[in-house]
């Protein structure tokens, strides 16, 4: 079979790693890839955005199956067109994509279905917020209703810190039509953790928990990122609360997606936070998460292929369950110095095969290029040090092995990666 997958980061190099093991793989595209993909897969050089682009040379190169790393694309409708072309696609079309891209449908869709999410309320103009402000208590959570990279949601202490928020978004637009609307809801406190399920639109298969580190210095403090590294399983999720997460969460979301016609095909993946009122559902996105990938595939016993193929074919009564390793597994991101804010690019990697040496490890490129047959930084987040073990503290010392080998220069990475679930077992 012929795949192309869509996106160049971390998540996507994970992907082609995986399906690059299937027996019934002939040929991996990747749109646009990166230094580390090129090594398994042909990278095509197509912006992950540029949804009719890929269309085309997906009918004209034949291939088999396409599917989709970043939301993006999703939001764009690359689902739909593809399915418009009789070409197969894993993912979901736009209006399942709306669960990620849009804040306010996800709540709305959360409050039709009974799925358990903190109380909130959406505001269409400044006004209507100032004054819902003046009356509600701190802290509060303020939202931009569309994709905003991650940057879109605060957390205000007070009513100064909420203000600014709704004026940035609502009136200085600083995320463009994403805040043309807002969702204002209530702050929660708890342990959070990440679920994904695969689905055929019809069934859905629960993958191992995952838990992402999104600040970028130790102790989860300073700005946000696009996640510094994550481990597998979260030991967080007992056996308790992956019941109440199939009962309360999932189970209701696959039914109202299906009861509202929504023809879903792809991954859910539910940010999730454990309150003492029980689990919550934070936010939805409908992809892959990017490190939680990185952590997840590996430790897959079982050919990813046909899940994603029988899944875009609506098929997965075909399937057996995946099986997994009963193992730990663990990433460290390495970034460039000053990410997520700016940073340079173009400086060499050393010790890429020296790590390539070891075992049950391995190096996933996320923003890297090759320039002068030397590979090169190319991005915020430039690789992804995985390794997995029997147990997490042996998993967590071999993807920090891994930060020995490799160099460049500005090279941060965060030293505590998965330290929270050592402490609490
Ligand atoms: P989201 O993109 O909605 O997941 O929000 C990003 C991050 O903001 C989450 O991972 C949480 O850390 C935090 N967050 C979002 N909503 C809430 C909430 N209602 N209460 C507390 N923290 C939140
Ligand atoms: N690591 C979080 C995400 O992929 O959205």
């Amino acid at each position: 079979m012929d795949v192309l997958i869509v996106g160049g980061g971390g998540r996507e190099h994970t992907l082609v790693w995986k399906l690059a093991q299937s027996p019934e793989i002939h040929k991996i595209y990747c749109a646009p890839g990166n230094a580390g993909i090129a090594s398994l897969a042909e990278c095509v050089p197509i912006d992950a955005s540029d949804v009719s682009a890929l269309q085309q040379f997906a009918r004209d190169r034949g291939i088999h199956l396409t599917v989709v790393g970043p939301e993006a694309p999703l939001m764009e409708g690359i689902v739909d067109l593809f399915q418009e072309n009789g070409q197969l696609i894993f993912g979901p079309p736009r209006s399942g994509a709306l669960l990620e891209g849009s804040k306010v449908w996800a709540k709305q869709f959360m409050s039709r279905h009974q799925v358990p999410t903190a109380k909130f309320e959406v505001f269409d103009t400044p006004e209507e917020a100032y004054a819902y402000l003046r009356e509600t208590s701190f802290p509060t959570v303020v939202k931009a209703d569309g994709l905003a990279a991650g940057k879109g949601v605060i957390i205000a202490e007070n009513f100064e810190e909420a203000a600014r928020a709704v004026q940035q978004i609502m009136e200085a637009k600083v995320f463009g039509a994403a805040g043309n609307r807002i969702v204002i809801e209530e702050f929660l406190q708890g342990e959070e953790v990440s679920v994904f399920a695969l689905t055929d639109g019809a069934s859905y298969v629960t993958l191992p928990s995952a838990q992402d580190h999104k600040a970028i210095y130790d102790g989860d403090r300073g700005p946000n990122t696009g996640g510094m590294g994550a481990y597998s399983p979260a030991p967080i999720l007992s056996k308790k609360y992956q019941e109440d997460v199939e009962r309360f969460i999932l189970e209701p979301v696959f039914q109202g997606l299906a009861a509202e016609g929504i023809p879903y095909r792809g991954v859910l993946f539910v940010g999730l936070i454990m309150t003492q009122q029980g689990i919550k559902v934070l936010e939805f996105n409908v992809r892959f998460g990017d490190p939680e990938a990185q952590v997840i595939l590996p430790r897959m016993k079982s050919d990813l292929l046909p899940l994603l193929y029988e899944g875009a074919r609506g098929n997965f009564r075909v399937i057996e369950p995946p099986e997994w390793h009963e193992n730990y597994s663990v990433c460290v991101v390495m970034a460039s110095e000053g990410y997520p804010g700016a940073y340079e690019k173009g400086k060499v990697i050393t010790g890429l095969a020296e790590a390539a040496g070891m075992d049950q490890a391995v190096v996933f490129h996320a923003g890297t290029a090759l320039q002068d047959n030397q590979i090169v930084t190319a991005g915020g987040r430039v690789l992804g040090l995985t390794a997995w073990d029997h147990s997490l503290e042996a998993a967590v010392e071999k993807a920090y092995e891994l930060s020995g080998l490799i160099h460049f220069e500005g090279a941060y990475y965060r030293r505590d990666i998965a330290r929270r679930a050592l402490k609490n077992p």
